[in-house]
């Protein structure tokens, strides 16, 4: 199982005002916001450099810059939580949306929406998705973008269920997951225990 969880005292701190039922839609916007940034410098620690050479004011010397390009995916709605922080930090990243939504009956996956470019072969595709609980969305979303073609993916949660993070692995062992809370358990309604409740509707206000 390839699952890191961020270990950081901003993200706990974060963490708890997100999972406050009194914080306001604002507010848990702005700090899921925040937590996306604090994630993407965590998670981006160790991505391959390549080196060149270029001049100061006062003598050659070494640069470094990202040696991959990446591609976005935030699931719909909760992933669009996430997007700023990651595009703050590569900006040139293409964006793709996908759209999925849970069956309130089943809690089974629904897809309906995507814009994946071809030739996303060479990217590295970063699934973004605040909450991994039963982890079908998530697994339906990396699902499509390997069918696109992509090689390299990498799921970035905030809090993850047991179940999702067991079921995701399965599924797609080859994707490193990262999480800022690995939480208890999921209720019978297949929300994470003890969680922050519906992730879009508390970003949307719904
Ligand atoms: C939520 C959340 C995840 C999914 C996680 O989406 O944003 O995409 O549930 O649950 P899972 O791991 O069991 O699939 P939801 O279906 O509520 O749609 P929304 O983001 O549009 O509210
Ligand atoms: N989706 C959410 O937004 N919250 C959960 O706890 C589970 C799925």
């Amino acid at each position: 199982m390839n699952f890191t969880l961020l270990d950081h005292a901003l993200l706990k701190c974060d963490l708890s005002t997100l999972r406050n039922k009194h914080t306001p839609n604002p507010i848990f916007r702005a700090t899921l916001e925040r937590i996306s940034e604090i994630m993407a410098v965590e998670i981006f620690r160790a991505l391959p450099l390549r080196s060149f050479e270029y001049d100061t004011p006062l003598e050659r010397t070494t640069g470094y810059a990202l040696q991959e390009s990446f591609l976005i995916a935030p699931v719909l709605r909760a992933g669009l939580g996430l997007q700023h922080g990651f595009l703050r930090f590569l900006p040139d990243a293409i964006v793709s949306h996908i759209g999925i939504s849970r069956d309130h009956q089943t809690h089974a996956p629904h897809f309906y929406y995507s814009n994946i470019p071809a030739h996303i072969e060479t990217l590295h595709c970063l699934v973004l998705d605040p909450m991994l609980a039963t982890g079908g969305s998530a697994t339906m979303a990396t699902s499509l973008l390997k069918e696109k073609g992509a090689k390299k993916l990498t799921l970035v949660s905030v809090v993850a269920a047991p179940e999702g993070v067991k079921y995701f692995s399965e599924q797609h062992p080859d994707v490193p997951i990262f999480a800022a809370a690995l939480d208890r358990e999921l209720n019978a309604n297949k929300y994470i225990l003890p969680g922050l409740g519906d992730a879009g509707d508390r970003i949307f206000g719904t």
